[in-house]
């Protein structure tokens, strides 16, 4: 039913876009809060509340895609802004923080700068955990990232997550073993309390990946 929303709504041009956001698959019960990121047009920010997070934020900078958040996610506190001035500190102690920050730098259809392009959002979302002090993480990118030319960005990140006292991972995870229609494999970091035991399904039947974090 979602999908027929989308492609109706993509054929006609119109923004924002729709998609089914019934109580049926939308738990009652939202315990757990999420912060999140570059949250586009809410792909990640509807599985997020499936999982029975209630997000306190949506950050994104583009008009169109805040549109459309706040078109499927009614009454949610949608923050039209660039990631590089939010303050994050209304939302201390929140439980999960989470995004998928911009792929361009990391992607094989683009240059793969990496950290030298300035779309690269990482060490924003580095100092978003430094002063929010979410209790777990999860960023979500494209393989690429996963490329031994970025091994070294890979490392760095962790330790700046290390230094922050979170224990964080990279793993590849593939949307299909999930229950979607779409084979969409993605790089994704992420530190989990073990006492939100609500996002086991976030994260079974991952591939682990070495340690030099290289999709084995
Ligand atoms: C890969 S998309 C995220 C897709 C999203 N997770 C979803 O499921 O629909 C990256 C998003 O980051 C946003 N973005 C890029 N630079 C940003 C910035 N400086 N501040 C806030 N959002 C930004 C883009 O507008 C884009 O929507």
């Amino acid at each position: 039913m979602a999908t027929r929303s989308v492609n109706k709504a993509v054929k006609s041009s119109v923004w924002p876009l729709s998609f089914s956001t019934s109580e049926k698959i939308r738990p009652a019960k939202h315990s757990l809060t999420a912060l999140e990121v570059c949250a586009g047009a809410g792909g990640q920010a509807l599985g997020i509340e499936r999982a029975g997070f209630r997000h306190v934020a949506l950050v994104e900078m583009d008009r169109h895609a805040c549109e459309t958040l706040r078109a499927n996610f009614p009454g949610s506190n949608v923050i039209e802004q660039d990631l590089r001035t939010f303050d994050p500190t209304p939302y201390h102690g929140v439980d999960l923080f989470c995004g998928g920050v911009p792929c361009q730098p990391f992607s094989q259809a683009g240059k793969m700068k990496g950290s030298e392009d300035d779309r690269d959002l990482f060490m924003e979302a580095i100092r978003i955990i430094e002063q929010a002090r979410p209790r777990a993480v999860m960023l979500e990118n494209v393989t690429g990232l996963l490329q031994s030319r970025f091994d070294d960005y890979r490392l760095d990140i962790l330790q700046h997550l290390r230094r922050l006292g979170y224990d964080a991972e990279w793993h590849t995870l593939n949307s299909a073993d999930y229950g979607v229609p779409q084979r969409r494999v993605r790089s994704v970091l992420e530190r989990v309390d073990i006492h939100l035991v609500q996002m086991n399904a976030l994260t079974r039947q991952r591939i682990d990946i070495n340690a030099r974090g290289v999709c084995s």
